[in-house]
């Protein structure tokens, strides 16, 4: 079976943007994401959701339309979906990145390289970038 990743962005609900919710959210998914041999990270910035998931097509596909219809968040987007030979995020089932309160050294290092406004990293329709970020977030906190 082909194994894919799965790219999206989203504008998260107010309410779901506090650390509890967050990690509930996060705890939850890592456990489904683990029965299902699923991988990826979700990092928020500016009050928006950048997901990347990544595993065997069909469980990405089923996880990725409940996800569409979660009212946590809205205005769903997809940025790209493509089959990888390799896995790049297989260390985790699901790991949260609050993107506004990283440490200033890693702040100005992704500033360098990803749009900003207000100096919060944003969330752009653009995979390659978007996939890089993702990549240089994982090897900032590994
Ligand atoms: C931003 C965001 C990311 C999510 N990521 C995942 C995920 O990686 N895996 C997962 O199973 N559910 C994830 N969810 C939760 C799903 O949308 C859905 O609520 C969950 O799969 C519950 O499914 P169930 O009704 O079958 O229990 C996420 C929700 C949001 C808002």
């Amino acid at each position: 079976m082909k194994t894919c990743r799965l790219i999206y962005r989203s504008i998260a609900k107010p309410e779901v943007l506090n650390a509890d919710a967050l990690s509930r959210l996060a705890n939850r998914a890592a456990s489904a994401n683990r029965q299902l041999g699923i991988c990826g990270i979700l990092a928020v910035s500016d009050g928006r959701f950048l997901q990347v998931l990544e595993g065997q097509s069909k469980f990405i596909n089923s996880v990725y339309a409940k996800i569409i219809k979660d009212k946590q968040h809205y205005d769903v987007e997809l940025i790209s979906f493509e089959s990888v030979v390799s896995t790049e995020f297989h260390d985790w089932n699901m790991k949260i990145f609050t993107l506004d309160d990283i440490e200033e050294h890693i702040r100005e290092h992704l500033l360098k390289k990803y749009p900003f406004v207000d100096n919060k990293i944003q969330f752009i329709d653009d995979a390659v970038l978007m996939n890089s970020l993702l990549i240089d977030i994982k090897h900032l906190y590994s």
